[in-house]
């Protein structure tokens, strides 16, 4: 494995506010690698440490403690930010400027010379604001702000791409655009790294995510490592006996039974004493109505809430 394109090593952030400099760790001993190419999402509730994260990847704060490579130097250097594109969370434009003014001068300072009126133009239309290149930003409605804000980002062709919640603000369709903004963002060989809560939109873009919480990283991994552990089968069944049934079942190791309406759902952990074929066997030869047999939790967002569930009761624990 080559240089990593991030590289953090026990990185903190400490804050002191109010009179009494009360103490905020608002990211603790953070330690990560994101390699080139590719696309890191960082999610986390509110409040968790993601923005604290990318300011100091983007050289707008400076850590408290813990070591920071980025694009192959110590530190926030100077000569990072040529290579960088960021989109902060919260944009602050010239509310007078239009957007092909605002994109222009981005461009400027980035030292976009030739062609710059035929990159701009290209960039608005990329991000789907062409009917509004001669509209003031004072005009444009949070969505119309994001694209802006994304366009800045990228049109200095940046190695590294790091955005603060892309898709916030922004409808279905245009979160959708972003994600191909995204994608097409990695084939053309750049590394992506992005804080989100929109959780399917993470899944269908990451190929590695970072769960933060209260400053920690919790887990790193790909969906496919972070999701392995909690995939379980649900199997619906309905019928005169199915309160019986789920009685049966509800003993075995693994197998947790919960009554829906008229019916029970079985939910086979990983490992459990009772396979799918048991279960299903068992439903018919009840003469029971299977409804569905799929396959659940198997979701980022199953992740995300996990301890915020109440503690597991006894029948789960078994
Ligand atoms: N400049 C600051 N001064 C004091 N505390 C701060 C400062 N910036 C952030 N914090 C605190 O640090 C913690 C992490 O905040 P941060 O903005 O990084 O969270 P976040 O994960 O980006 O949340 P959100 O999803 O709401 O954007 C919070 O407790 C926040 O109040
Ligand atoms: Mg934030």
């Amino acid at each position: 494995m080559g240089e990593p394109i991030i590289e953090l090593i026990g990185l903190s952030k400490t804050f002191h506010v109010g009179f009494r400099r009360k103490r905020v760790d608002a990211v603790r001993e953070l330690s990560l690698r994101v390699e080139p190419g590719e696309i890191f999402g960082l999610i986390g509730p509110n409040g968790a440490g993601k923005t604290t994260t990318i300011k100091m990847l983007t050289g707008l704060i400076r850590p408290s403690s813990g070591t920071m490579r980025l694009l192959g130097h110590d530190g926030f250097d100077r000569q990072c930010s040529r290579k960088l594109g960021y989109l902060p969370e919260i944009s602050y434009y010239y509310e007078s400027l239009t957007a092909s003014e605002i994109l222009d001068f981005y461009a400027k300072l980035y030292g976009i010379r030739e062609n710059r009126d035929k990159i701009v133009s290209q960039w608005i239309e990329r991000v789907g604001l062409g009917h509004a290149r001669h509209k003031r930003l004072g005009q444009f409605s949070k969505g119309m702000l994001q694209r802006i804000g994304l366009a800045q980002a990228l049109i200095g062709d940046p190695e590294l791409v790091i955005l603060d919640e892309p898709q916030s603000g922004l409808d279905p369709l245009g979160r959708r655009d972003v994600a191909d903004l995204i994608r097409e963002c990695q084939k053309s060989g750049k590394t992506i790294f992005f804080s989100s809560h929109i959780l399917p939109d993470v899944e269908r873009l990451c190929d590695r995510v970072g769960v933060i919480r209260q400053g920690r990283m919790e887990v790193v991994g790909t969906l496919r490592e972070l999701l392995a552990g909690d995939r379980h089968v649900e199997i619906m069944v309905r019928g005169e006996q199915a309160g019986a049934f789920g009685q049966a079942l509800s003993s075995h190791k693994g197998v947790t039974v919960s009554v829906r309406g008229d019916g029970v759902a079985v939910s086979l952990a990983p490992g459990a004493a009772q396979d799918v074929n048991q279960v299903l066997q068992e439903a018919i030869g009840r003469g029971l109505h299977v409804e569905h047999v799929m396959e659940r939790g198997s979701d980022l967002e199953s992740l995300f809430v996990k301890d915020k569930k109440e503690p597991a009761s006894p029948q789960d624990g078994n």
